[in-house]
């Protein structure tokens, strides 16, 4: 077991240096049990970070490793070539708590596979080309969700494609800013946008917001993809944010 200076050495000499990390001597984390961290001092810390607020159901929960390292000691993977049982069985269970009349699943690696996946899917199905994103908006990593991310930092390539128009998420302004490009350019395939914006500083928008986009939206016949990767599976009280607003997208990711 490495150090943590020998580790902060390690990754000088073996990591591409865009992976930052935080602390001058980061503890060295070797367990994770639900809430907790251990060290490799043997100190136990109370995880509030959460991953970054991915580990909803607490670090190597054991009802879920058991799953996992059964599937994985049965059947590792194919291609999809075959259809085998566990991905039918999770599509059917997913469609149990999705929102509305969404029932159907793609399953990828990553939020960022979720959206590219998404857009993808708006212009195929639409024949059109732009997309319609918020200001602080954070989709993935990505050539096209980088270009339909707002925030500075992650947009990291400078040859980020300008089919992505940015609008204010103010709702003093959203509905006449929306309003605007939708009128001027009638080739958008979809808005997309997280129902609480995240990294964006956690924006939680008024009632009236998602049935206000959705209405537009629907009479400029523009999907909706709502970006559910950071508010999904329970994390905001509902299983999914959207239902707070009593509104269902056309497109909905997870991960
Ligand atoms: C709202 C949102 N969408 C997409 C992503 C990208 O997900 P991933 O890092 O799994 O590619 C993130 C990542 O933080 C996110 O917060």
């Amino acid at each position: 077991m490495y150090s943590s200076k020998e580790i902060v050495q390690m990754r000088k000499d073996y990591l591409m240096p865009c992976l930052g990390y935080f602390y001058k001597n980061p503890p060295v984390f070797v367990k994770g049990e639900m809430q907790y961290l251990y060290d490799a001092t043997g100190k136990k810390y109370l995880d509030f970070f959460a991953g970054v607020s991915v580990m909803n159901c607490g670090h190597s929960n054991p009802d879920i490793l058991n799953k996992v390292m059964g599937q994985l000691s049965s059947l590792q993977h194919l291609t999809n070539v075959y259809l085998t049982s566990p991905v039918v069985e999770l599509a059917k269970k997913l469609s149990e708590v999705l929102p509305g009349d969404l029932h159907n699943s793609f399953f990828c690696m990553s939020g960022s596979e979720a959206n590219e996946g998404a857009m993808l899917l708006a212009r195929i199905y639409t024949g059109k080309r732009k997309f319609i994103a918020l200001n602080n908006s954070l989709h993935g990593r990505t050539y096209l969700t980088m270009s339909a991310t707002d925030i500075p930092m992650w947009r990291a390539d400078p040859y980020l494609t300008d089919d992505v128009y940015f609008i204010s998420s103010s709702p003093d302004r959203i509905l006449s800013d929306l309003e605007a490009v939708l009128e001027k350019d009638n080739d958008i395939a979809a808005f997309i946008c997280e129902p609480i914006q995240g990294n964006g500083g956690i924006i939680t928008p008024p009632d009236w917001y998602y049935t206000e986009i959705s209405r537009l939206l629907k009479r400029y016949g523009v999907l909706f993809i709502c970006d559910e990767v950071q508010t999904g599976f329970a994390r905001t009280g509902t299983m999914f944010a959207i239902e707070q607003y009593n509104v269902v997208p056309d497109i909905m990711t997870m991960s």
